[in-house]
């Protein structure tokens, strides 16, 4: 096997939204399984620590970069087998997640509608859970096609073996870090089912009774270019960190403080908060800029940043709101973007 054609200290910032951190030490692209196979083969003959990129969306690179092989994944074959009611679509991990969206929803495929207009690639999708206005990639995921780097075996995984949780999955464990995400499988259905009950959604739709596919994924695109700066010309990784989770009593206990806090069910007697809320609201942060980096101003959830900023930057100021809001509130937030060298 000849691996594919790699490269010395390549810089990673346009490799993602944030435009931010140092070189690869080394890195490539694949295009299918052999050529990652060889890839692999070739970091652990010299003994490199591997690094496995997607869309680069939800990641912040060092600024003194990453040792060994960085590895972009950028198979985007998409697969539709067609039944009765249920499609089965299978994208490659490079496939671009709001493309296959766009692809799904022309074929009149109801499924992942709710999740247009968010960057990054497929492969991201199963590890983050991504999800977005009332639906979650493991509603509509059947199943994940692995490379295990460990034992050079390709496998699948069923949704359950994927342990998915709120930004959480089996791929984020110890065991499942020698995994590379080939393939997602989506099941999609035929019957219209519309899922709009996320507060944006109904407010958006009030004056529409049963709003199509189409007019859907319009919709939600048009909520989050009003939220979200444009991650093309503004380096952004969306939310930049989880909303916490907090026990039932604990949150009764933070709404005789702040009697607005909202709060949403979140299973097991837990209760989901809004971390945007809280900036906003209690900390007054939306909008906050500090030298190159900020919250954004219609968001207080992304953090943004501008011309000039540095990984070190992001890091300082994204440890600040953290303490912030620990002084203030003692919850405890914790980063969803992934730290990278
Ligand atoms: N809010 C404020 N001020 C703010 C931000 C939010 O008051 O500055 C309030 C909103 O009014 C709303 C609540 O907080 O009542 C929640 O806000 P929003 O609906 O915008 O959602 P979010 O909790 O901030 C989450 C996801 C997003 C996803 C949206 C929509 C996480 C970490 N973030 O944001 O996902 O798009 O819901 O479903 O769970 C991502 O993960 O990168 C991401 C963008």
């Amino acid at each position: 096997m000849n691996p594919p054609m790699i490269q010395n200290q390549v810089l990673l910032a346009p490799y993602t939204t944030l435009r931010v951190g140092g070189k690869a030490e080394y890195f490539c692209e694949v295009n299918d399984t052999a050529a990652l196979r060889a890839a692999v083969s070739w970091a652990k003959t010299k003994g490199y620590v591997i690094t496995i990129l997607g869309g680069g969306s939800n990641v912040l690179v060092s600024d003194a970069g990453v040792r060994g092989l960085v590895i972009r994944m950028c198979d985007s074959r998409v697969v539709f087998e067609e039944g009765d009611v249920y499609v089965r679509v299978t994208a490659h991990a490079g496939t671009i997640l709001d493309t296959l969206v766009g692809d799904t929803v022309t074929r009149d495929l109801w499924g992942l509608e709710n999740l247009s207009a968010i960057p990054g690639t497929v492969g991201a999708v199963p590890v983050q859970n991504v999800g977005a206005y009332g639906v979650e990639a493991k509603d509509v995921i059947e199943s994940v096609t692995v490379y295990d780097m460990a034992s050079d075996e390709i496998r699948v995984l069923t949704n359950e073996a994927c342990a998915f949780g709120y930004r959480d999955s089996y791929f984020k464990t110890a065991e499942g870090k020698s995994l590379v995400i080939l393939s997602v499988t989506f099941l999609l259905t035929r019957a219209p089912n519309r899922k709009l009950s996320y507060k944006d959604l109904v407010e958006y739709f009030s004056n529409t009774t049963e709003p199509s596919l189409l007019e859907i994924r319009r919709g939600v695109t048009a909520i989050r270019s009003k939220k979200f700066p444009d991650w093309h010309t503004v380096g952004t990784a969306g939310s930049f960190f989880k909303n916490p989770r907090v026990r039932e009593v604990r949150y009764q206990k933070l709404c005789t403080l702040f009697p607005e806090l909202p709060g949403f069910p979140d299973g097991e007697g837990m209760v989901k908060l809004s971390l945007g809320w809280i900036l906003d609201h209690v900390l007054h942060m939306k909008g906050v800029r500090k030298g190159h980096v900020g919250l954004y101003e219609k968001q207080a959830l992304v953090l943004v940043g501008y011309e000039g900023a540095t990984a070190a930057d992001i890091n300082v100021f994204s440890t600040e709101i953290i303490d912030a809001v620990k002084a203030r509130t003692g919850i405890t937030v914790e980063r969803e973007v992934q730290m990278i060298g």
